[in-house]
């Protein structure tokens, strides 16, 4: 698993060494700022969530690579706007000063917009191949709702709208089912469907998508209480101290814990039902147990 993991993470980069190039006579500072927070050493989960469920439903790797590069320029960007300081404010990240830090924050907000338009760019490119052309279109869409308004987008401006809020378990299950989960769940969702897999397959997994992308904000949120500061490449105990609406802040430690084993439980229970899917169940694994 592991070699596969690196022969995917390998590819993943790869490939997005040759989107994020630059274009000459375009500015070098709007590049670098890119390249910058995207090679900045992520875990890469999302794009390898795409390739392996695109490859469990019989798409090659290969074919597979523009949507997974797009989640992952979309998922960097979001990250970046997330450490602004009109956001959570940090000044770390994957153990490097954050994207505004290291440029300023006008940079840092056109970096996130040119790698989530760059993303969609990416992710329609696959519709110029003649195996993907109209999957990729669906895939694509699938990728848009997970990132704005419905998805992503939505949950974090609920993570901010709830600080300092008295907290409900309502709110609690939106943020982190939008902020984290609907790209988690899209990158799943995406290679799927790119590869033409049936609608049945595809509700397999969503399900699949929500219960581990839950199971990693659960994990993020005990790991921001517990976690060691130099193996998670950002400032711990952050979140609780901003009056943020995490999992342990209603549930305690310990039964956050239990919450995120419960839902890998059932994850892998649903890869069951689904063949060729080894390698994804391995790395759900990952979503929870895991140190940074
Ligand atoms: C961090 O995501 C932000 C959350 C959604 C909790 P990751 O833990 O996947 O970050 P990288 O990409 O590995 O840095
Ligand atoms: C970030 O959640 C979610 C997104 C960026 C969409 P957090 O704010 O908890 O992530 P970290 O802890 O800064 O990585
Ligand atoms: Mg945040
Ligand atoms: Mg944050
Ligand atoms: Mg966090």
């Amino acid at each position: 698993m592991k070699k596969l993991m690196h022969e995917l993470i390998k590819m993943t980069d790869d490939a997005l060494k040759i989107y994020l190039n630059n274009q000459k006579g375009h500015p070098a500072r709007i590049y670098k700022a890119m390249q910058y927070s995207v090679f900045a050493g992520g875990k890469r989960l999302r794009p390898v969530l795409c390739l392996m469920a695109a490859k469990a439903c019989g798409l090659s790797y290969k074919d597979a690579l523009p949507a997974a590069c797009a989640l992952e320029m979309i998922h960097t960007y979001s990250l970046i706007h997330d450490d602004l300081p009109a956001m959570d404010n940090d000044d770390l990240r994957r153990g490097r000063p954050t994207c505004h830090k290291k440029f300023d924050e006008a940079t840092a907000i056109l970096a996130g917009d040119a790698l989530l338009t760059k993303a969609f760019e990416t992710a329609l490119s696959a519709t110029v191949n003649k195996n993907t052309h109209k999957t990729a279109l669906a895939a694509a869409m699938e990728i848009a709702k997970g990132a704005g308004a419905e998805g992503m987008v939505g949950g974090q401006m609920a993570d901010i709208e709830n600080e300092g809020k008295k907290h409900t378990k309502k709110a609690l299950f939106y943020i982190h089912g939008h902020k984290t989960g609907s790209l988690i769940t899209a990158s799943v969702v995406s290679g799927a469907v790119l590869a033409g897999a049936s609608p049945e397959k595809v509700k397999l997994f969503r399900t699949f998508g929500e219960k581990i992308g839950l199971a990693f904000q659960i994990a993020d949120d005990i790991l921001d209480e517990t976690g060691d500061e130099k193996k998670m490449g950002k400032k711990l105990r952050k979140d609780s101290g901003a009056g943020k609406l995490t999992w342990p802040a209603v549930f305690g430690l310990e039964n956050s814990r239990k919450k995120a084993y419960k839902l890998l439980f059932e994850a892998k229970e649903i890869l069951g039902k689904i063949d060729n899917t080894a390698g994804l169940c391995a790395l759900a694994d990952m979503f929870v147990n895991r140190t940074h």
